[in-house]
């Protein structure tokens, strides 16, 4: 009997000690690593959410903390200059394969988000030169943009005219005008914001963009697991937005290879069918049908969830600072007046509007950490080994929230963005990370930021967003995922005009 107990213990010793995930020699110190599951409970264990746990690493083991993420190494980076070093280094540029995204692809990772190499290299570059002909972050989208937020308002509007109180909801008013804005540069059709179809499948990708987290889940560490409960559960909410946009585009492909005109292209789907078609001969060629899908996709997903709950969080920002807002009304009136929307000229007679859309940015930023980059080779980082294949994350709020730079961190103050004589001061912004920096920074960056300070500026131009009377501030706490999204809230809106 006793001779069977130790048997079993020694047994399970030896087990634990061959699954252990065995840490390189000078690694960054960090947490106890479990076998299967690496740091993750210890993660589960100090943070509310994956970002608040990354802040505490970089209390507990300083600016690299290194640990398994199920069974891979990684590395969070907590610190401007830490951060600034890691997008410097071209050797950190490659993407980590995640099982979820390559899985509608048959195991191969296309699109631009999570692809590597000439795929990567050549497709970026194609976007980028190309979404900037079709007018992406120029002055050109902003009667785009305009027009979006005119539904929008009219929208909220028809909402109200409904309620005895005022009282709407906000965090779901930004979606459908962001995805336009999107749908129009790429090729797609404009969507009404009442369309109850397409409202159904935002919900969806919504759902798919709360079940995921930057640091993975265990699905992409073990895939075998997608077929027992609770996991597969997991995993289908994962994959069912990817896929229901993947439908929508390959329809939308259809109809375009139908009636394009090739003196003529119209938006980006159009180009790159051109592309497919002048390099059909090329056996290498990195333009094919699918790899135009998931470029769209990523484009859609990456910039629709975004965007809007970043706009999303500035109202909120709005609703619990009161008198900021009045400053930014006061502000509108005397720049641009009540009868036409905030232009993008305006931007820079707009300083104290700029330091509310920064500060909100600042505090919440809707991608807390940065996609994970990967290095192939064996190599060092700040002076510790990085083995190959080590997934390395920087955890934004560290620089967004530094004492050492901001003083008090957690206080919304849009005034720390302005000098003596109200000036906006762009040099703080440096201190503001969201959207990475290098050769993998967000690239709709510029897009993103236009859609938010005109869609921003509008409505804050037309409506006044009180604390729902009787009920406290909403909280700032965000719902966690892939990226961050504001809690559900509701505000009491009043027409300014
Ligand atoms: C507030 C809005 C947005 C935020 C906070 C944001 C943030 C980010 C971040 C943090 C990254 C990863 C950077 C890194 O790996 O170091 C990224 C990458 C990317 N973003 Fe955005 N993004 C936003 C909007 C958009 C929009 C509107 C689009 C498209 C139109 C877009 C397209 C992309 C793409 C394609 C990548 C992958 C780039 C690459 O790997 O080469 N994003 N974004």
């Amino acid at each position: 009997m006793i001779s069977a107990l130790v048997l079993i213990i020694v047994t399970a010793f030896l087990i634990y000690y061959i699954l252990k995930p065995k840490l390189p020699p000078n690694f960054p110190p960090g947490p106890a690593n479990f076998p299967i599951v690496g740091g993750s409970l210890f993660l589960s264990k100090i943070g509310k959410n994956t970002h608040d746990a990354f802040h505490k690493l970089g209390d507990l083991y300083g600016p690299l903390t290194g640990l398994y993420l199920g069974n891979l190494p990684a590395i969070v980076i907590n610190g401007y200059e830490q951060a600034k070093e890691l997008f410097a280094r071209d050797d950190f540029n490659h993407r980590p394969s995640i099982f979820s995204v390559s899985y509608p692809w048959g195991g191969r990772a296309l699109g631009v988000f999570f692809s590597n190499g000439r795929l990567w290299q050549e497709n970026r570059r194609f976007a980028l030169r190309h979404l900037r002909d079709f007018g992406f972050g120029k002055t050109s989208m902003e009667g785009l943009i305009h027009e979006e937020a005119e539904e929008c308002i009219e929208t909220m509007n028809k909402e109200l005219k409904k309620t005895k109180d005022s009282v709407i909801t906000i965090h779901d008013k930004f979606g459908v005008s962001v995805i336009n804005i999107l749908w129009a540069i790429m090729g797609g059709t404009r969507y009404r914001h009442d369309d109850e179809e397409f409202k159904k499948m935002l919900n969806v990708i919504q759902e798919s963009f709360r079940s995921g987290s930057p640091s993975g889940n265990l699905v992409n560490a073990y895939p075998f697991l997608r077929h027992f409960p609770y996991f597969k559960q997991n995993f289908q909410a994962l994959v069912s937005g990817a896929e229901a946009i993947i439908e929508m585009l390959e329809k939308s492909i259809e109809e375009h290879k139908k009636n394009r005109d090739p003196s003529a292209p119209r938006d980006l789907i159009d180009v790159y069918l051109q592309a497919i078609e002048d390099s059909k001969d090329d056996p290498d060629t990195v333009f094919f049908k699918d790899q135009l899908v998931q470029l769209c996709e990523d484009l859609f997903a990456a910039g629709a969830e975004s965007t809007s709950n970043s706009i999303a969080f500035c109202i909120l920002h709005m609703v619990r600072n009161p008198d900021c807002q009045e400053k930014v009304q006061k502000e509108l009136d005397a720049v641009v007046g009540k009868n036409r929307f905030p232009s993008f000229e305006d931007k820079a007679n707009l300083p104290y509007t700029f330091a509310v859309i920064s500060e909100a940015f600042r505090i919440s930023p809707v991608a807390p950490i940065s996609v994970p980059h990967m290095n192939i080779e064996d190599t060092k980082l700040l002076g510790y080994n990085v083995p190959k294949g080590t997934s390395v994350m920087v955890n934004f709020p560290s620089i967004n929230l530094d004492k050492k730079y901001w003083g008090d961190p957690e206080v919304f103050r849009p005034e720390r963005f302005l000098d003596e004589s109200g000036n906006f001061i762009k040099a703080k912004l440096d201190h503001v990370h969201g959207f990475g920096a290098g050769k993998r920074q967000c690239l709709g960056e510029p897009l993103a930021r236009m859609s938010n300070y005109l869609l921003v500026a509008a409505v804050l131009q037309r409506f006044k967003f009180e604390i729902v009377p009787g009920q406290p501030k909403p909280t700032t706490d965000p719902i966690d995922g892939f990226t961050i999204a504001p809690q559900p809230f509701s505000a009491k809106v009043t027409p300014r005009y």
